[in-house]
């Protein structure tokens, strides 16, 4: 039977998804890796052999020989794709058949592109996100296999997973994060797909092929995005100078604010997360304030053992086993 490891973002995006994909695929032997949902939206870093690699839609399968699946959740930039394939291959990756598209995925097209160039409103990434996903759902979008470029990459996602004899154990990479989700996010200032554990489902799986879920945030968080989101605090800009927080795929600063422990435990039940990790902590160690907020209130601790020891014992109550609890700092592989 089909197994699923699941990894989702529980904030804004940016938590570090890239990292934890990475090191999954070199512990775990999988068969498949898939992203399940978004776009050239999401943008990944990954270091792979000590180089800096930033994807926006091929999955970091690739970088490990395993075959590589935008899934049907997706909305695929042919030009794009094509760009950021030979930039891999480039450097040395290859992606030639390891790369596959969903025939039932959607395109982003030209059109699209330019009608979110005009967004004012969202802050979104302009990649063309929100249209594509608006014409799939008024059924007058493009899928993948009726456009002639993306011919070489088309896969029957039925086919390759429930073709009869296969065994398949497939890592789901999910893009954007809980607080973005379409449905669960902070409507309007949302992306325009399914964020959360149950979207990779969505893919082809049935929910019972669903293994580990790896719930990733940092400890502290960041938007990018019109809304308010950070505070007036000049401890903001020290968090974003120390925490390098600029978009990896528009380069636009992030707005920095404390952990809502509350959209934590939400999002922790909400993706069954079964393993978390909380990243960054070396930045709230260096700029030297450890804060948690919980609706309007912000406890405060003296170090960072205090912020982990209150983390832990919330999460307790929200299901995962607290030797799968995480803190990582940025230089960790995971
Ligand atoms: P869209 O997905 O480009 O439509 O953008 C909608 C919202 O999601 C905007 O606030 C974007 O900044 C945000 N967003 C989309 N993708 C990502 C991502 O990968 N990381 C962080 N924010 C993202
Ligand atoms: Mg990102």
């Amino acid at each position: 039977m089909t197994k699923l490891d699941i990894i989702v973002d529980l904030q804004y995006g940016d938590s570090g998804k890239g990292k934890v994909a990475h090191f999954l695929c070199k512990k775990n032997k999988y068969t498949h890796v898939m992203r399940y949902n978004g776009g050239a939206n999401a943008g990944h870093t990954i270091f792979h052999k000590g180089v800096k690699f930033v994807t926006h839609q091929i999955p970091v399968g690739v970088f490990f020989g395993v075959k590589s699946i935008i899934g049907p959740g997706c909305v695929v930039d042919p030009i794009v794709l094509k760009k950021e394939a030979a930039e891999l291959e480039k450097h040395g990756i290859k992606v030639k058949g390891r790369l596959f598209v969903a025939k039932n995925a959607h395109i982003v097209t030209e059109a699209h592109k330019h009608e979110d160039g005009g967004d004012k409103k969202i802050g979104t990434t302009k990649r063309g996100i929100g249209p594509a996903y608006r014409d799939k759902f008024a059924r007058i979008g493009v899928r993948a296999e009726s456009v002639k470029s993306l011919k070489p990459y088309l896969i029957d996602v039925y086919e390759e997973f429930h073709g009869g004899h296969k065994k398949a154990t497939v890592l789901c990479e999910g893009a954007q994060g809980f607080g973005l989700d379409i449905d669960w996010g902070d409507y309007p200032f949302v992306t325009s797909s399914h964020c959360l554990s149950g979207g990779a489902l969505l893919n082809g799986f049935a929910p019972k092929t669903a293994r580990d879920v790896w719930g990733i945030a940092k400890v502290y968080e960041t938007y990018v995005g019109q809304k308010k989101f950070e505070p007036k605090d000049p401890v903001f800009p020290k968090i974003r100078e120390i925490g390098e927080e600029y978009g990896a795929t528009t380069g636009r600063p992030r707005q920095c604010n404390w952990l809502d422990i509350e959209l934590l435990e939400r999002a922790v039940r909400l993706n069954g997360v079964t393993h978390l990790v909380l990243s960054k902590m070396d930045v709230l160690d260096t700029v030297g304030v450890w804060k948690v907020r919980e609706g309007k209130k912000i406890h405060i601790f003296k170090n960072g053992a205090g912020l982990r020891a209150f983390v832990r014992a919330r999460l307790k109550k929200s299901g995962i086993p607290e030797r799968n609890v995480h803190f990582s700092v940025s230089k960790d592989k995971i």
